[in-house]
């Protein structure tokens, strides 16, 4: 029989883990209750820090109510006890939920003017942010780059998703549910092993899309950011890899610790990729997220070609596809394991299928880029990623950083052991 004296030991999937869940006053500080309520139930150990603009929102009784922990919100309070860093420190998980375009910018700035900001400063394990504010706040210049910089920097991004805002107003801005924030908290824990996997090992990445020039000012684009790229780079140099990432132009902060190569056409990617695939013959791993246009014009003027002289035909010619042909060569021991991507929009598994195939890759994420909250230029995800050997891996609405990890979990599995 259970002894009444002794508490029972924690349960859950996160049984006994330190979760920092930092709130920050916007309306969606209420649904932290429910977070913090489903993490108690997951066994976590909850650490509520609020800011004053949350506590406008919700008292800290209720967070203490349902954590049973003491509710910090105040700076000054119990000096000794290093109360500004004393959570941070222990934290092995940690959650800003919701996230103001305020926090999201101290945040990416590492100001540390109250007691939140100083305690994720002191935090060293995962870290997931939960944007929430109205459409325009989230999709100004200023609020953009900050959640770039985060996101570069290995942060957890997590939403927002489009819906009801405060005021009825309706659009991107709204904070993901609680129980997509527990399910990414509970992924996160469940991967913390992942930390050195990929010591030792050499990875190219290439991202964002190519720009085929028509003239000295005009191009065919594509509309690719490079954010799924950049974050599979970010997240393999986390984990220990050499990393080098070939990109088409884009805005985004080359990852802490990787090697980038800028370059602008198809055929000016290809020449990249082979130089790096022949040079290094201990590439263990090729990730294509690029967007790499499949024409581009025959040829491209010299000068600006100009209205007067009527609309111009422009002769498309096929690139060279760079996936295909690594794809193409023996699979033996010198051959990197290949990740492609696909974007589809119609049929997307079955095309996805056929792609893997065509292409002779050894895995293919799947990407359905239709919806908003997930492909081009937004910083969450949901895929699918076939393996040639028959493997299915659905990886949910999520951040990118978190799609980048369940693609690097599915290449370590494939990777035949250090020489
Ligand atoms: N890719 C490549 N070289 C190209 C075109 C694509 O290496 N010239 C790579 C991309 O980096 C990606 C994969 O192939 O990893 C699939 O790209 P996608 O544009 O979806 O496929 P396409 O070959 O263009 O097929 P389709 O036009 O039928 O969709």
């Amino acid at each position: 029989m259970a002894d009444p004296d002794r508490p029972e030991p924690p349960r859950g999937p996160l049984a006994g883990v330190r979760v920092l869940l930092g709130v920050s006053g916007g309306i969606g500080a209420y649904k932290a209750v429910l977070l913090a309520r489903l993490l108690v139930a997951a066994g976590a150990e909850v650490d509520p820090v609020l800011t004053s603009g949350a506590q406008r929102f919700v008292g800290a009784a209720t967070f203490e109510g349902i954590t049973r922990r003491t509710v910090r919100a105040d700076v000054w309070e119990d000096i000794a006890a290093d109360t500004h860093v004393a959570a941070g420190r222990a934290a092995q998980l940690a959650i800003v939920y919701p996230a103001t375009a305020h926090t999201l910018a101290k945040l990416a700035g590492g100001l540390a003017d109250d007691l939140l900001s100083t305690t994720l400063l002191a935090a060293t394990c995962p870290l997931v942010v939960a944007p929430a504010m109205h459409t325009e706040m989230w999709q100004h210049p200023a609020t953009r780059h900050n959640a770039e910089v985060l996101t570069g920097r290995g942060v957890h991004l997590l939403g927002p998703s489009d819906g009801m805002l405060m005021g009825g107003d309706t659009g991107p801005g709204r904070l993901v549910d609680p129980e997509a924030a527990l399910a990414l908290l509970l992924r996160l824990h469940g991967g913390r092993e992942r930390h050195d996997d990929l010591a030792g090992r050499r990875v190219l990445v290439t991202a964002a899309g190519t720009r085929e020039p028509i003239d000295p000012v005009r191009f065919l684009g594509n509309r690719s950011s490079g954010k799924m790229g950049f974050a599979i780079a970010a997240a393999a140099a986390q984990r220990g890899a050499t990393v080098e990432l070939v990109t088409g132009p884009s805005s985004l902060a080359t990852p802490p610790g990787v090697r980038r190569t800028d370059i602008t056409t198809a055929l000016e990617m290809r020449a990249a990729v082979l130089a790096s695939v022949d040079a290094a013959s201990d590439l263990d791993v090729v990730i294509k997220a690029a967007a790499v246009a499949d024409f581009r014009p025959g040829s491209a003027s010299g000068s600006k070609i100009k209205k007067d002289a009527g609309v111009p035909t422009i002769e498309l010619v096929a690139n060279p596809d760079i996936l295909a042909e690594l794809g193409a060569r023996p699979r033996d021991a010198a051959r990197p394991l290949l990740v492609g991507f696909a974007a589809e929009t119609d049929d997307v598994e079955a095309n996805g299928r056929d792609k893997l195939r065509r292409k002779g890759a050894d895995l293919l994420v799947v990407n359905d880029v239709s919806g908003a909250d997930a492909g081009f230029d937004v910083d969450t995800n949901r895929v699918v990623i076939l393996g040639r050997d028959g493997e299915r891996t659905e990886v949910a609405l999520t951040s990118k950083s978190e799609v980048a990890h369940r693609i690097l979990d599915l290449v370590v599995a494939r990777l035949s052991p250090p020489d």
